[in-house]
């Protein structure tokens, strides 16, 4: 990873420019305030990458949209079990509408992530860190000294890993705390309404999955993308898939979201009002790859700011419970394809390698005698290597 950084591979002396970027400690929005016009090399992908990039078509579908308004009625919640199925295993993504958070708060999250980021550069700047163990980090590009490229967005991470979901709320951001603490509670909410659709469109008992713990602990990414000077060479967050068991999305009206979707990008289109649902890599490997977690990508925009809120369900990652195939899922037709393996090993692993490339193949128990013997390497070494672990 280390050679990225080095120089050997650009012709500029990258690991320089990433630092000093670093120390401005204002991130991608302090770029675009000091009046910039060009987008610095640290920011722009390689000539290989883009020409990549051009040969995989964008096609005009629609993401699913499920409407959740008649959930308490019976033969509608049939349907809904049904259509979060066929979401879940051909898309991996579906937008949900009427979920019960009034617009008017989705509204005042954006508003609220909006202000933190457009505050005083100077109050901003005493939150800059690239301290995991703290809960609210303020920074651009988690991964800005180990990616090939950096993304053209800033965050404001809320990570609650390291107290099982709990939030001490006086870590929060004053300007936002309120609407903050609000939302996440909110999403919670739903997520246990989520988690059940899921669990009955696996054919398991609606609390399944909320017993696996799954919305246990959680981790916020309030993201801002500010309008970008040359777009087309840069990305708001280069493709990936989500570590989570489920991410919950809410985007402005900007758009940029896309999913690989049978090699074709698809955009997320925003709808007012909604939400976007993500299968994550965690749940892909329980339900043994019967849902599926899909690439996808933000571009970056001539037009911005552009602002969205990722709440990943991660589950205890400090716990030491085993995770894998869910048994009631497996016959002899479906024998597990995964093996077992605790939340943090997963984490450690995940973020080890590039994010853009195939993460589960790891864990495949075809695999299995080949990495027990590697493991104790990565298990030493990785703890040290990992980021915050978060977009
Ligand atoms: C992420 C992500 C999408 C967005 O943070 O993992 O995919 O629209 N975000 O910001
Ligand atoms: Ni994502």
């Amino acid at each position: 990873m280390d050679g990225y950084t080095n120089g050997s591979q650009f012709d500029y002396d990258r690991a320089r420019e990433v630092k000093a970027f670093d120390d401005t400690k204002t991130g991608v929005k302090g770029l675009v305030d000091s009046g910039l016009k060009t987008l610095p090399n640290i920011f722009i992908r390689p000539t290989h990458e883009l020409l990549e990039d051009l040969k995989t078509p964008c096609v005009k579908l629609q993401v699913p949209v499920i409407n959740l308004e008649e959930i308490h009625n019976k033969d509608r919640y049939a349907e809904i079990v049904k259509e979060v199925l066929n979401a879940s295993e051909n898309w991996g993504f579906f937008q949900v509408i009427n979920h019960g958070i009034p617009s008017e708060l989705l509204y005042k999250m954006v508003q609220g992530v909006r202000m933190f980021h457009e505050q005083d550069a100077e109050v901003k700047k005493k939150m800059y860190t690239r301290d995991r163990t703290k809960q609210v980090l303020y920074q651009s590009n988690f991964d800005l000294y180990t990616s090939k490229t950096a993304n053209w967005r800033d965050t404001l991470t809320v990570d609650t890993s390291k107290s099982s979901g709990h939030l001490d709320p006086k870590e929060l951001p004053e300007i936002c705390r309120d609407v903050l603490l609000e939302y996440y509670n909110q999403v919670l909410k739903l997520s246990d309404i989520l988690l059940e659709l899921l669990s009955m469109s696996l054919g398991l008992e609606p609390n399944h999955l909320k017993k696996m713990e799954c919305n246990k602990g959680w981790t916020a990414v309030n993201l801002y993308y500010p309008a970008c000077p040359a777009p087309e060479l840069t990305q708001g967050i280069s493709k990936h898939s989500d570590s989570s068991f489920l991410t919950i999305l809410l985007q402005d009206q900007i758009g940029g979201l896309q999913i690989l979707h049978n090699n074709q990008w698809v955009d997320v289109q925003p709808i007012p009002g909604a939400l976007v649902v993500n299968i994550g890599d965690l749940l892909q490997m329980i339900s043994n790859d019967k849902f599926k977690s899909v690439y996808h990508r933000v571009s970056a925009n001539h037009i911005g700011p552009r602002i969205s809120v990722a709440f990943f369900l991660h589950g205890p990652r400090s716990s030491p419970k085993l995770y894998g195939p869910i048994q009631e899922l497996l016959s002899d037709e479906n024998s597990a394809v995964y093996r077992q393996f605790t939340l943090s090993e997963f984490l450690i692993y995940f973020f080890s390698r590039p994010l853009d490339e195939p993460g589960l193949e790891y864990f495949k128990l075809h695999n299995h005698k080949l990495e027990s013997s590697n493991n104790t390497t990565i298990s030493s070494t990785s703890l040290t290597k990992s980021c915050s672990f978060s977009f």
